[in-house]
Order: C-alpha cells, then structure tokens, then sequence
C-alpha cells in the first residue's frame, strides 16, 4: 500500500499515550510462559513481531488467554514440543530469543522467518549456543534453524558486538544450563532481559557490563508495559521539526539503556523536558514534552550510545538534516543487519527528497539544514522503522510525498497514523 503523506495540517499539538514497548512485550510473554502458574500482562504490544512471540509460545503449549491489550498466561513452566515449524515472521528478537530456550528443551524444533529475517545474520547466536553444547543446523547461519534439543553447559562468553538479543538468547540458554553462564559485552545494549528475569526470582547478577545466570525456577509474572521509545522517537522528531509544535508523550520508557534520542536531541539543542519520572516493574518511565526548536546544531554521534538509539538511528538521521552544520553518525555497522540495511536504505531514500547525505561503512554523514522537496515516491524497503521515518519527513516536505509499502509499519507500530492525526 501506498501512503501519501502531505503537509494538510499547520501543527502538531496535544498529547498522546505512546503504545507498549515491543522489547518488553516480547521478554513478558516468552519469559511468563516459561513460569510455572498465572501471570497477567498488561499493555501488550498489537504489533505483528510480539504477536509472533505470542503465537509461538501457544505452538509450544502455553495456555495463552488475550483480552485486548490484557495477556493472561497460565503455564506448567515447560514448553511441549511443537508440531510444525514455529514461525517468527520479520522479528528477529523472536528467534534469537527463542532458540536460547529451544536449544536446551528435550525435544527438537524448527524455527523460520520470512524473507526479511531469512536474510539475518545467525551466526552471532549458532555460536555461542554451540559453545554451550547446542545442536543447530542451518544453511549458512541463516533461518530456518533446525534446533535439536541438548543438553547445555554454562559458559563464560565475551560479545563482540552489543546486541541485547545475543546477550538474551545466551541467558535464556544458561537458564537451563548445568553449572553458571556469564556474558561480557563491549558497551551496554539494553538489559530489560536482566530486570525482568531477576524481577521473576531468576539467579542473575549483573556488575557492569558482566552478567551472571544459573538454572533457575521462575516466578509468574505480573507487569504493566510501558510505552515504547522507539515509537517515541518519530514524535519526538516531529514535534522538534514541525514549526510550532508542542506536544507531551505519556507513559514513555526511558530506561538509560534505551533513552540515547533523548541525550541525542537535547545535545542537538532541542526542547525536550522530561515530567514525572517513576519507576514501573524496574523500569524507569517518565512523560516526554517536545516543543518545536528553531537553530538545531549537528553533532557528533557514536561510541557507547549507540546501542541505546540503535533502532532510531533512520529518524535522527531524519532530524540531522534540519540541524545547522554537520552530524556524523558512526560506529553503528550493525545497522545493515536489521530489517533492512539502514545505512543504505536510510540515505538512499532521504537523498530522494534532496538531503545532502552519504553513506559511509559504519554510518553516515548529514549535512544540514536542508528544506526537503517532495514529489516522489520514496520506499519503506519493507522496513517498518523507515516508513515511519519517511512519514515523519513528509510533514516537513514542500510537495507531498507517496511512501511505498507503508503497511510495515505494523510491525512495531499499528496506532501510528491514528496518532498523528490525533495530533494534527
Ligand atoms: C532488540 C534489540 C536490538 C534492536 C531490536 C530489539 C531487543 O537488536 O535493534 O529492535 O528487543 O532485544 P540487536 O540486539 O540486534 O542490537
């Protein structure tokens, strides 16, 4: 489907709930379904990725009750073995998180993907799980996975690269895993794996950058999602670039670990406060108020902030070019292997609404302040993450602007335009 996006509002004002974080959404319903008794998750996430964890946890045999946003799970603690391939459509924390837990079941398991997450790097997962005495096979470290049930052995592993979903599938595996298993990782990726296992009695310890887990029973579990700021982040940007605009985004996660476009935008001089902060389930949760900001600066962007904006990384790079001055974006290699290769579908499509900006092997180079054009086609790439970057640049754009694909952005995010328009 094709959205046209046209600048047929003056601005953007109110305020808005952000819907539940889809990370969270996912860690509530695998990790509850291996909990033996009841537990009640509020604010579930309607995007397709947690909905595909969802799914895949009742393949497995969890009694899965769904009213609305209200999951009531009543598990034995175990999972029975499924009787067809389990399939995790486009979500990549869906196999990664689950062929931890699948590796150290004793029964065997398939897990597949669509064309997207067929294309995903699995290697980063095989390899640790083989060194815990996994049995996997796959045609070059790609989806589907053929999962043979083993016993595990803890290990002490030490991740290259930040990523909270290899970090989740090597402690989700050393759950069931003889003796204890420890994960280093260069820079902290986010740890809600770590809060909500230890928040359900599981035996994790986490020091720096070094967490600690040994085979543990958990408890059920009880918790309120709260909103998601990756979907944050297009408001965000909104309300800074859209002249006039002021607007307040409630019930937003802001977790250090995952609050780096809040850093970001106010290092970029932007207008944003942050009201009422709480502590819900042991995650920090505030209001964000944006306020439209005229002489935003270029900045530099890299290093141990990266993991906490990676997934907005397209939408600042939006932001970068209404900024004064250059924005250098590096260190963020890891973003070719998302949905889509950010880098590259990033810069080619906001080249195509006349923004200086070049792609380089770990990032990219903005050049600001750039009036965007409009009448053209861009494409999502079937990345939901895009769409809605390309959306948020067609509020800003001269002429307007037809997105391709756009329906991606169910994703991660089904209320989007239903927001915006409460906005407009
Ligand atoms: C996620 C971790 C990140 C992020 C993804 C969700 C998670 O991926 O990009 O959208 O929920 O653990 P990596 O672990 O690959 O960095």
């Amino acid at each position: 489907m094709n959205l046209v996006v046209s600048k047929d509002f003056n601005i953007l004002n109110g305020q808005i709930e952000i819907p539940s974080d889809k990370s969270l959404s996912h860690r509530a319903i695998i990790f509850s379904s291996l909990a033996k008794g009841k537990s009640v998750i509020y604010n579930f996430s309607k995007g397709k990725d947690p909905i595909s964890s969802l799914n895949i946890c009742k393949s497995l045999g969890v009694d899965i009750e769904q009213n609305d946003s209200v999951i009531t799970v009543n598990s034995n603690g175990e999972f029975n073995k499924p009787s067809s391939a389990l399939d995790c459509g486009n979500s990549g924390t869906t196999m990664r998180l689950m062929a931890g837990i699948l590796a150290g079941q004793n029964f065997d398991s398939v897990l597949k993907g669509d064309e997207s997450l067929s294309k995903r790097p699995m290697k980063r997962i095989v390899e640790p799980l083989s060194l815990m005495g996994a049995d996997i096979n796959s045609d070059s470290f790609h989806s589907p996975l053929n999962i043979r049930g083993a016993n595990l052995h803890g290990i002490n592993y030490e991740s290259a690269i930040a990523s909270a979903q290899v970090k989740s599938c090597v402690l989700l595996a050393g759950l069931f895993a003889q003796g204890a298993t420890t994960y280093k990782e260069i820079y902290p990726s986010r740890n809600h794996t770590e809060i909500m296992l230890s928040n359900m009695g599981a035996n994790i310890t986490c020091d720096n950058n070094l967490v600690k887990i040994e085979k543990s029973e958990l408890k059920p579990l009880n918790i309120n999602i709260c909103g998601d700021i990756s979907s944050a982040a297009y408001f965000i940007v909104a309300g800074l670039i859209v002249p006039n605009s002021e607007i307040i985004l409630k019930n937003i996660g802001l977790n250090p670990t995952r609050s780096g476009i809040i850093e970001v935008t106010q290092k970029m001089g932007g207008s944003i406060e942050i009201l009422d902060q709480r502590n819900v389930c042991g995650e920090l949760v505030g209001d964000v108020k944006v306020e439209y900001t005229q002489g935003l600066k270029g900045i530099e962007i890299g290093g141990e902030i990266i993991p906490a904006l990676i997934d907005e990384i397209p939408v600042i790079a939006l932001l970068a070019t209404q900024c004064d001055g250059q924005t250098i974006i590096k260190d963020a290699s890891d973003l070719r292997n998302k949905e889509s290769d950010r880098i590259k579908t990033t810069v080619s499509e906001l080249k195509k609404l006349g923004v200086n900006i070049k792609e380089t092997a770990d990032g990219m180079i903005i050049q600001g302040k750039t009036k965007l054009k409009g009448d053209v086609e861009v494409d999502s790439n079937k990345d939901h993450r895009l769409a809605m970057t390309l959306y948020v640049a067609g509020l800003i754009c001269e002429k307007e602007i037809s997105i391709k694909d756009f329906e991606w952005v169910n994703i991660s995010f089904p209320e989007f335009l239903e927001l915006f328009e409460k906005l407009k």
